[in-house]
C-alpha cells in the first residue's frame, strides 16, 4: 500500500486566500468589535447557539479570561479533569485557584461519580473538557453543579460540533471556551469564550480587550466599569487575519461537518464487528461527536500485542495513527501543587503522584488519527481504513 500525502490543515482554497487578502486591505488591527473581530464573534455565537462570543489570541487566554470573569482566585477551588490538555486547568493555577482533580470515565471525560468526594466548602466551579470530541455526561454534571451552587464551565476545544441530548456543548454552563488552533473550526491560532450572561461577557472583555471597546461595550452602571481604561492588566486579542480565517471556516461549517461525519460513518461501518479496534465515540443516541479527531478504542484482550505496539505497526505502514502524548494526566504536575502561586520554579514541590485509574485505562487503549475530510483526503481515508483492517486481522487472537 502506498502511503498517502500527509494530512494538511486547514484546507486552503481560493475563498480562504481571498478572505485573508481582503482583510489585509481592510485592517490589520481592530481595536473594538466594529470590524472583522465583531463579525466573527457574532457568527461564532450563532454557530454555538450562545448569546455572546469574545475572541482571544488563544484558547489558553480565553480560559484565563474565563477564570477571571468567574471571579475565581486565591482561596477558591475548581474541580477539573485529571486527564485533559493542560491549558484546561493551568490558567486557574496561574490565578492561585486550587485545582482539585477528578478521575476520568470510560470516554476519558470527567467522571460525574467522582464529584461528590471532591466537594469542599471552597469549591466554586467545575470545569469539564469534552475529550477528543465526545461530550461529557452533562446531565449528571450540570445537576451536581445546580445542587451545590457551583459554576459549570466547559472547555469545548475538542468539541466544536458536539451535542449532548440534542443540545450543543458550550451552552450548558456559565461560560465555555473553544480553542481554534488546529481544530475543526480554525483561526490558525485563537480561541473564543462564549456565554449567555451579560456580566460575564463584560468581565471577560476587561480581561484582554482594548479600552476603547470596554468603554463602548461595558455598561457604565456596572461596578467594574471603573476598570475600563486599564482592563485587568493584560492584552490577549485575536488578530484580524485570524478572525477573517475564522469567518471563512464558519461559512464552510456545514460542509466541514458533513464531510467529517461521513468519514466517521465510513470507519464505523468498516470497523463494525472488529474485535481489536472500535470507534471511540459516545452512543449517538446520547451525544454527537465534536469532529476533532478520529478516536479509536483498542481492545487488548482481543489482540496478541499492546495498543502501543499495534499503533507502531500502523505507523510503519505510513499512517498517522498515534497514542496522544501531549495530552495526559496533568494532576501530578508541580504547577498545581505550589502552596503559593508566586513560588519560583526552582523550588517546585515534590509531588507524591496520585493514581487516576480511570484516566490510565482510557489512555492505555486510546488511539487517534486526524479526522480527514478535506477535499482530496479520500486516498488517505482508504489507506488508513485498509491498514487498520489488515493489522487487526494480523494481531487478532
Ligand atoms: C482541551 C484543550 N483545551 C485548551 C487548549 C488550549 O488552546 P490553545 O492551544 O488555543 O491555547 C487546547 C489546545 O489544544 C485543548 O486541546
Amino acid at each position: 500500500m502506498n502511503a498517502p500525502a500527509p494530512y494538511t490543515w486547514p484546507y486552503v482554497d481560493k475563498p480562504l486566500r481571498q478572505a485573508v487578502d481582503r482583510q489585509l486591505d481592510r485592517s490589520l488591527s481592530d481595536r473594538d468589535g466594529s470590524g472583522v473581530i465583531g463579525e466573527f464573534e457574532r457568527e461564532f455565537a450563532r454557530f454555538v447557539g450562545s448569546r455572546h462570543a469574545i475572541a482571544y489570541s488563544s484558547g489558553t487566554s480565553a480560559l484565563h479570561a474565563m477564570c477571571v470573569a468567574a471571579g475565581l482566585g486565591e482561596g477558591d477551588e475548581v474541580i477539573a479533569p485529571a486527564y485533559t490538555f493542560f491549558a484546561t486547568a493551568t490558567p486557574f493555577a496561574y490565578e492561585g485557584v486550587k485545582v482539585v482533580f477528578a478521575d476520568a470515565d470510560g470516554w476519558g471525560n470527567l467522571d460525574p461519580a467522582a464529584l461528590p468526594g471532591l466537594l469542599t466548602g471552597r469549591t466554586r466551579a467545575v470545569i469539564v473538557t469534552h475529550m477528543w470530541g465526545n461530550p461529557c455526561d452533562l446531565t449528571a454534571i450540570a445537576a451536581f453543579c445546580r445542587a451545590n451552587d457551583l459554576l459549570l464551565l466547559e472547555d469545548c476545544s475538542h468539541a466544536h460540533f458536539a451535542a449532548w441530548g440534542g443540545q450543543r456543548v458550550g451552552t450548558f454552563g456559565a461560560m465555555a471556551v473553544f480553542s481554534t488552533n488546529q481544530k475543526a473550526i480554525t483561526t490558525g491560532e485563537g480561541g473564543l469564550l462564549v456565554t449567555d450572561h451579560d456580566p460575564f461577557r463584560e468581565l471577560a472583555l476587561l480581561h484582554g480587550h482594548y479600552n476603547k471597546r470596554s468603554f463602548k461595550e461595558i455598561s457604565p452602571d456596572a461596578p467594574y466599569y471603573r476598570y475600563a481604561l486599564t482592563g485587568m492588566g493584560l492584552k490577549s486579542r485575536m488578530t484580524t487575519l485570524s478572525a477573517a480565517i475564522g469567518l471563512d471556516q464558519l461559512a464552510k461549517a456545514d460542509d466541514i461537518e458533513r464531510r467529517r461525519r461521513a468519514v466517521l460513518g465510513q470507519f464505523a461501518a468498516v470497523l463494525d464487528g472488529n474485535p481489536v479496534v472500535s470507534l471511540a465515540n459516545v452512543d449517538p443516541e446520547r451525544g454527537a461527536n465534536g469532529l476533532y479527531v478520529l478516536g479509536l478504542r483498542f481492545h487488548p484482550e482481543a489482540a496478541t500485542l499492546s495498543a502501543a505496539e499495534f499503533t507502531d505497526r500502523l505507523v510503519q505502514h505510513g499512517t498517522e495513527f498515534d497514542m496522544p502524548g501531549s495530552t495526559s494526566v496533568i494532576a501530578n504536575e508541580p504547577l498545581f501543587h505550589r502552596p503559593d502561586r508566586k513560588m519560583p520554579w526552582t523550588t517546585a514541590p515534590d509531588v507524591e503522584p496520585a493514581d487516576y485509574p480511570g484516566a490510565q485505562r482510557f489512555i492505555g487503549s486510546f488511539i487517534k488519527a486526524p479526522l480527514f475530510g478535506y477535499p482530496g483526503d479520500e486516498q488517505a481515508v482508504t489507506h488508513h481504513l485498509d491498514t487498520l483492517v489488515a493489522a487487526s486481522k494480523d494481531v487478532a487472537r
